[in-house]
């Protein structure tokens, strides 16, 4: 005997009779609707059933992307991927589990805090291809994302054919694909990311005058974007909201002084441990006097390496940083550092 009633399912159907009937329910406010605009709801409504169920299928059809244990080492709350670069383990699992299951992520967080390096790694830990797309320095969307149109002559008879764009190439196989700085995106190039971005998982080709087909993105192209967010840049709100909400926003810490030591021990082998320690207790000071208001800029782990670099090189540690800091900011804050420097005896 069974004991509930199933409830009853309600299958939506696509027809488009309710939609006429309810036209003409209220005849003053509402002119029948035309045949022609009938069939394109009910061609629009098909199309959006297709493409969903052809994206879940393909989803469900395609063996899951899988990291190498080996490469991604948990210690405590820290998870070192390819031997030197350190991420917090639950940013890391995170991320993983986006890649996965095809997630789109949007990292966020201020210059240099390896928003960039860390996709790369966690390309590498998947044994996937990365392709970068610098969205900031994309001056023409289309050509840079759907093609362009290439005229050429041949025996005297000038041809006219469109080349499919690298990004249309990449998006056809698995493999992650970085949409880098898209804080800095125009309008434009957002247009041509939703429908990638969305349940479609296509990019449009109307622009192509040959094939106007749109590409269809592999199920194990997984798609990551940065942005530099935080007092100094676009905050979020600035970014377009129907792009924001194709993503999924996961903020990126600067990484913690131990974990820079160690990783500039890696990176830099020739440099002495006690220079490193100086190296790292500089940057920390300057950039909590940065804090302070004391100093107007404050140094990336970037700007860090490049310091260090100098010092593997034979520079002080002195120069290193007044020449760097010297391009960055004011006479003002070059006097905060040598008196930082001084007190660090460097
Ligand atoms: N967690 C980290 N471990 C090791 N190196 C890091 C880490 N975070 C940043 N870096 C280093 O800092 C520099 C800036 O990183 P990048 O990815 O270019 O920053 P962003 O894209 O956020 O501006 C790179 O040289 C990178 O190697
Ligand atoms: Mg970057």
């Amino acid at each position: 005997m069974a004991r509930t009633k199933k409830p009853e399912v309600k299958t939506e159907t696509l027809e488009i009779l309710d939609l006429a009937a309810a036209s003409e329910a209220s005849p003053k406010v509402r002119k029948p609707m035309s045949d022609e605009a009938k069939a394109k709801i009910s061609e629009s409504l098909r199309r959006r059933k297709t493409i969903l169920s052809e994206a879940v299928e393909a989803i469900n059809d395609t063996p899951r992307l899988k990291a190498d244990p080996k490469l991604a080492v948990l210690d405590g709350k820290t998870v070192t991927l390819n031997g030197y670069f350190k991420m917090e383990a639950g940013t890391f699992e995170i991320a993983k589990h986006n890649i996965e299951f095809g997630v789109s992520t949007m990292l966020i967080g201020a210059t240099g805090t390896g928003k960039t390096e860390v996709v790369a790694n966690l390309a590498k830990v998947f044994d996937l291809p990365l392709t970068i797309f610098d969205m900031g320095t994309m001056t023409d969307p289309i050509m840079g994302l759907v093609g362009n149109h290439v005229i050429s002559v041949e025996d005297g008879v000038t041809k006219s054919e469109f080349k499919r764009s690298r990004f249309s190439e990449v998006i056809q196989k698995p493999g992650i694909v970085l949409l880098d700085e898209i804080s800095r995106a125009g309008a434009m190039a957002n247009n041509l990311l939703f429908p990638c971005l969305d349940f479609r998982r296509e990019l449009p080709m109307e622009y192509s005058f040959h094939d106007t087909t749109p590409v269809k993105i592999h199920p194990n192209c997984v798609f990551f974007s940065t942005a530099n967010m935080g007092s100094q840049y676009t905050g979020t709100h600035k970014l377009d909201r129907a792009l924001l909400d194709r993503f999924m926003l996961i903020e990126v810490d600067s990484i913690k002084t131990k974990d820079i030591e160690a990783t500039l021990k890696s990176e830099f082998p020739t440099v002495p441990a006690d220079k490193i320690k100086k190296l790292v207790s500089v940057f920390t000071q300057i950039n909590k006097e940065h804090e302070e208001f004391k100093i107007s800029f404050n140094l990336s782990l970037r700007h860090l390496k490049t310091i260090t670099k100098l010092v593997s090189n034979g520079f002080t540690i002195y120069d290193g940083f007044v020449v760097l800091c010297k391009g960055l900011g004011s006479q003002e804050g070059l006097k905060s550092i040598t008196s930082i420097l001084d007190e660090a005896k460097v």
